[in-house]
């Protein structure tokens, strides 16, 4: 599992980047510099810090410098300036060879549009990459079939991807990416190009899958519900910046600026909030152990609970212990707030 840093990233597109450091420049805003200087600043100084075995989501609204940020990741692109720091070494000062390595072996890409061969089976295309490393035959379609299998796409290896529905073969995309037995994966809106249903399914299916797999996931996606379903946390850019860093929950109840609390406003509160947060002290220690759940399952996973039911409902930690209760009305209270919300919506 690996950890990513990034630091003070910048990156100035255009024929003179340099422009944009100059003290009486730096302070000006990106469609200043734009006009004036004909460069587009696409990072602004971000300071990134990402946890082992995360699903940390990148949000923005198109041009905020989303995939810029990932492909500086790989370097695909060249950051003007600023670190990047994976496993603690510096990926910008690697060489061809450790680049070229660190390509193949410790990140693997999944793109918006699947980028699977056409003429090549499931199979072949799951072990592409290994393939790319020269592992032989046997031992490269041995992993293959297992990473489709994880995807859920066992049985379909000798078809071609036009045989496939879109979300199928996103799962090969995915299985490739994973048959190299990455570190990190990086998702560049892996479900935008799919039917809003089958793109619900996906989120849910990557979330289960990541509780297998446990990489470091790079995700990014320009809509808010993707981001709540699958990310640990959210940064959410603008203009090149990072302009709110949290948890789901931390972004929806508190939104730190206008923008912000525009894309979250109709995000129902029963989707965030977890159990902790309005879970109380129990009155005694016995509570009926066919009915509980774990402080940190989110409110609305738990209303067909309320419904089948006593009051309140018991907490109960990973060692089995009563850790809290949560009275009812304090979901009743949630939800009228979500559905007040909603009301006002209209
Ligand atoms: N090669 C390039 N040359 C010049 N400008 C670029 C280049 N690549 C990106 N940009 C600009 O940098 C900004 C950020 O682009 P980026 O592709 O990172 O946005 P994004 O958040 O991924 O958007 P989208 O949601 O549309 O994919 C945009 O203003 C874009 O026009
Ligand atoms: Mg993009």
């Amino acid at each position: 599992m690996s950890n990513i840093e990034i630091v003070n990233l910048w990156k100035v597109f255009g024929n003179d980047p340099e422009i944009v450091f100059e003290p009486e420049n730096i302070n000006k805003t990106r469609s200043e510099i734009q006009d004036e200087f004909n460069q587009v600043v696409a990072l602004r100084n971000v300071n990134l810090s990402i946890n082992p075995g995360e699903t940390f989501v990148v949000m923005g609204l198109s041009g905020s410098g989303k995939s810029t940020l990932v492909r500086a990741l790989i370097r695909l692109i060249d950051p003007t300036s600023g670190s990047i720091l994976i496993n603690n070494q510096d990926v910008l000062q690697y060489n061809n060879q450790e680049l070229e390595n660190f390509r193949r072996h410790t990140v693997a890409m999944v793109f918006q549009h699947f980028g699977l061969f056409p003429h090549r089976t499931v199979l072949e295309n799951a072990a592409y990459g290994l393939e790319v490393q020269k592992v032989d035959t046997e031992a490269r379609n041995q992993k293959a079939l297992e990473v489709l299998e994880l995807v859920g796409l066992s049985g379909w290896e000798s078809s071609y991807p036009s045989e496939l529905s879109g979300g199928m073969q996103q799962r090969v995309g995915i299985a490739r990416a994973l048959a190299v037995e990455p570190d990190i994966l990086l998702m560049d809106e892996p479900f935008s190009g799919l039917d809003p249903l089958i793109r619900r399914q996906m989120r849910i299916e990557l979330k289960k899958l990541q509780q297998t797999i446990q990489k470091t996931i790079v995700f990014i996606t320009h809509d808010l519900d993707e981001a709540i379903t699958v990310g640990d946390r959210i940064a959410i850019m603008r203009d090149g910046e990072v302009t709110q860093l949290g948890t789901p929950e931390e972004i929806v109840t508190n939104p730190a600026n206008s923008f912000v609390e525009e894309f979250t406003f109709d995000i129902p509160k029963t989707r965030v909030t977890s159990v902790s947060n309005i879970m109380v002290k129990p009155s005694s220690q016995e509570f009926d152990r066919r009915y509980v759940v774990a402080p940190e399952s989110i409110v609305e996973d738990m209303i067909p609970l309320v419904l089948e039911t006593g009051d309140p409902i018991p907490v109960v930690d990973s060692k089995d212990e009563l850790v809290g209760v949560v009275p009812q009305e304090k979901i009743l209270e949630l939800v009228a707030q979500s559905a007040r919300q909603e009301y006002s919506e209209e």
